[in-house]
C-alpha cells in the first residue's frame, strides 16, 4: 500500500440488516460494496440525486457569483460551468496563477469573471476582496465556500490543525459574514459550503479534518434555519471522493471517485433547488450515514480494523 496518510484501507464485513461489505475507508468516505436488495438502492436513491447532468441557464443567467477555491478542483469545475451558464463569476483564493487560468477558461468560453486573491480565513482580507468583486459583478447572489485543506491528523501537531480549522472553517464562516448582511438586507441569496461525508464519520488519521468538515455541517445546518425565514437559502454539500489535486492517486485507483465537473455539476443542481443538504456519490453516501446510524462500540471496532500509518499512542 502506498505510505500515505490518505491512503485508508479497511478490511471489515459487517451485517447491518443486509450483507454490507466494507472494504476501503478513505479520508472523506467509505468505499463499500452493497449487497443489499433494491431497498437499499431506492435509500440511497433517497439520500442522493444523480451526479451529472444539465445546468439550466435560466437560473444562472446573470447572478454574481462568489466562489471560494475557484483555482482548483471543485471549485474550478463549479466556476467554469457557472461562466458557461450565464453567471457572473467571482473567483477567490491565494494563488494568482491558478486563479488566473481558471479565469481564462472562462473567458474563452465566453463567461464573465474576476477574481481576488487572498486567505480565506482572515476575515477582513475575504471582506474586502467579496467588496471588490461585488463592485465589479454586481451584489452576491450566490456565495459557494469551497476552499477547503487536508493536513494529516496524525500524529496531532497543533499548528498543522489551526491552519485546518483557519482555512476549512473559519474560511466558510467568513464567506458567510461576508456576504449575508448584505443578501439579507435585500432578502434573497443562497450561501452554498463545500463540507465532506467525513464530516459525518469520524475517521481514522483524520481527526482534524473530520473536526473541521463536522463543524462546517453544524454551522450551515444552524445558519439554514436563521437565514432561511429570512430569504438566504444555505445548501450543504456532503461529497465523497472527489478527483482533485487533493486526493492521492492511491485514492483514484481505489474507484468510487466522482469527477470534479460531476460534483460541481451535483452542486450546482442543488443550489438551484434549494436543496438543504446534498450527500454524494451514492454508494459512499449511504456507507456513512450507515456508519454514523451503527452503535459507537460497533462502529469504533468496525473503524479500528484500518491499517496506520503511524502507531496510536501506547499507554504507560
Ligand atoms: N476532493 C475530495 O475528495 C473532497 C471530498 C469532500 C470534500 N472536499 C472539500 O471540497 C472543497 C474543495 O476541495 P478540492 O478537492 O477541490 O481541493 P483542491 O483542488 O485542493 O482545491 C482547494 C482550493 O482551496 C483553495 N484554498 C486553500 N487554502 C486556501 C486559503 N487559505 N485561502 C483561500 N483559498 C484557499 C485553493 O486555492 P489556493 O491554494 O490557490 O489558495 C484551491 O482553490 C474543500 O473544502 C474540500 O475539503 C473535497
Amino acid at each position: 500500500m502506498e505510505k500515505d496518510h490518505r491512503q485508508h484501507a479497511i478490511v471489515a464485513e459487517m451485517d447491518v440488516g443486509g450483507d454490507l461489505v466494507a472494504t476501503d475507508l478513505h479520508p472523506h468516505a467509505f468505499d463499500f460494496r452493497l449487497h443489499f436488495g433494491c431497498q437499499a438502492r431506492q435509500m440511497a436513491a433517497s439520500l442522493t440525486p444523480g451526479t451529472a447532468g444539465m445546468i439550466p441557464q435560466s437560473f444562472w443567467h446573470g447572478k454574481s457569483v462568489v466562489v471560494t477555491g475557484g483555482s482548483s478542483g471543485i471549485g474550478r469545475a463549479a466556476a467554469v460551468a457557472l461562466g458557461a451558464a450565464g453567471a457572473r463569476v467571482g473567483l477567490v483564493a491565494r494563488r494568482p496563477v491558478p486563479l488566473a487560468e481558471t479565469a481564462n477558461a472562462i473567458r474563452a468560453a465566453g463567461g464573465t469573471v474576476d477574481v481576488a486573491t487572498c486567505d480565506v480565513g482572515d476575515a477582513s482580507g475575504l471582506a474586502a476582496a467579496v467588496a471588490a468583486l461585488e463592485s465589479r459583478l454586481g451584489t452576491c447572489d450566490v456565495a459557494i465556500a469551497s476552499a477547503g485543506i487536508h493536513r494529516t491528523s496524525w500524529p496531532l501537531d497543533a499548528t498543522a490543525a489551526s491552519e485546518v480549522i483557519d482555512v476549512n472553517v473559519k474560511g466558510c464562516i467568513n464567506l458567510a459574514a461576508a456576504v449575508l448582511p448584505g443578501m439579507l438586507a435585500r432578502g434573497r441569496g443562497r450561501f452554498c459550503g463545500v463540507a465532506s461525508l467525513a464530516g459525518v464519520v469520524g475517521l481514522p488519521g483524520n481527526a482534524v479534518y473530520c473536526a473541521s468538515k463536522a463543524a462546517v455541517v453544524a454551522f450551515l445546518e444552524s445558519l439554514r434555519l436563521d437565514a432561511g425565514p429570512a430569504g438566504v437559502v444555505v445548501t450543504t454539500v456532503l461529497p465523497g471522493v472527489v478527483d482533485t489535486p487533493m486526493i492521492t492517486d492511491a485514492e483514484r485507483r481505489a474507484g468510487g471517485v466522482v469527477s470534479a465537473e460531476d460534483a460541481a455539476a451535483t452542486i450546482l443542481r442543488a443550489i438551484e433547488r434549494g436543496r438543504p443538504e446534498i450527500w454524494f456519490p451514492r454508494g459512499t453516501s449511504l456507507a456513512a450515514w450507515l456508519a454514523r446510524g451503527l452503535p459507537a462500540v460497533v462502529r469504533d471496532a468496525v473503524l479500528r480494523r484500518q491499517p496506520r500509518l503511524e502507531e496510536p499512542p501506547q499507554a504507560d
